[in-house]
């Protein structure tokens, strides 16, 4: 048995699209402390039930607790409020916006002008992100007061990351956030993950690359056609058991996760 708490579980989540079943009765959880990487084939339903757990669906069927009480989450600021932050593979930051207010987005700081107009707190929103870019460790970007768009693959991670970890996140999930990156872009950011994970930040990672998985994760679920397939504890994990979960041969493995 494990002696670990529970953040975060999913119970029996079901999603459809017209005729595409999505997800077809998912159970996951979460442990404290614990970084799970969230694998599976194009399609599996990776995406689907993340955004279940972020409030951009809402699920046909299944329930979502944090802290073992039922969460009733209904829009992406629901979640938020609940802690649960969540970096998307879009990122779905605004290109045409500078650092600061991508940073801000949504939840802008504001101040009271001569004791009666409410205006936006530029400064103290500065100085927020800069501690916030500098407590991850980027300092390659030179004005925050760039256009997110002349940003880098990797910078804008980065910069997605450290919005997500300085508003008090309690859930940080992930989805392939070093796709389509370089190399030197991609050790970045998983440097970054592993600076978040010293911070014990319960994170899901999903994630094609085995590499990176062994890296970074200590538990790996794996997805196959709107299931889950099985897990693993990473430490135990090989290559080939990963492969087979995926695509559906030789049941059975995973049990030693149970352990
Ligand atoms: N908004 C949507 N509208 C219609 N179908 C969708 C939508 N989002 C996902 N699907 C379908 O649901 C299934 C699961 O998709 P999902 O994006 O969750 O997969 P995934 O595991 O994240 O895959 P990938 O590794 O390619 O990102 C797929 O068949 C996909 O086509
Ligand atoms: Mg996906």
């Amino acid at each position: 048995m494990r002696e670990e708490k529970t953040v975060l579980e999913v119970r029996n989540i079901k999603k459809h699209f017209g005729g595409v079943q999505a997800l077809r009765g998912v159970d996951f959880k979460l442990f404290e402390k614990e970084t799970v990487a969230l694998m599976g084939d194009n399609g599996a339903g990776k995406s689907t039930l993340i955004k279940c757990i972020s409030g951009v669906y809402l699920p046909d069927e299944g329930d979502i607790f944090i802290h073992g009480e039922k969460a009733s989450i209904k829009t992406p600021s629901d979640a938020r409020k609940e802690g649960i932050e969540t970096v998307y593979q879009d990122l779905s930051l605004a290109g045409q916006m500078d650092l600061i207010s991508n940073m801000f987005l949504g939840r802008e700081l504001i101040k009271l002008n001569l004791g009666i107009m409410k205006i936006l707190d530029r400064k103290a929103m500065e100085a927020r992100t800069r501690k916030a870019l500098e407590s991850i460790g980027v300092s390659t970007v030179q004005t925050l007061k760039t256009e997110t768009r002349n940003l880098s693959g990797g910078q804008r991670q980065a910069l997605a990351l450290s919005r997500a970890v300085s508003f008090g996140v309690k859930i940080l999930i992930l989805d392939e956030p070093t796709a389509a990156m370089g190399i030197k872009e991609s050790r970045k950011i998983i440097d970054l993950i592993l600076r978040l994970k010293e911070q014990e930040i319960p994170m899901i990672l999903i994630s094609h690359s085995v590499p990176i998985v062994f890296e970074v994760s200590d538990r790996i679920v794996i997805m196959r056609q709107g299931q889950i397939a099985g897990e693993l504890r990473t430490a135990h994990a090989k290559h080939e058991d990963i492969v087979s979960l995926m695509v559906g041969v030789g049941e059975g493995f995973g049990k030693e996760a149970e352990k």
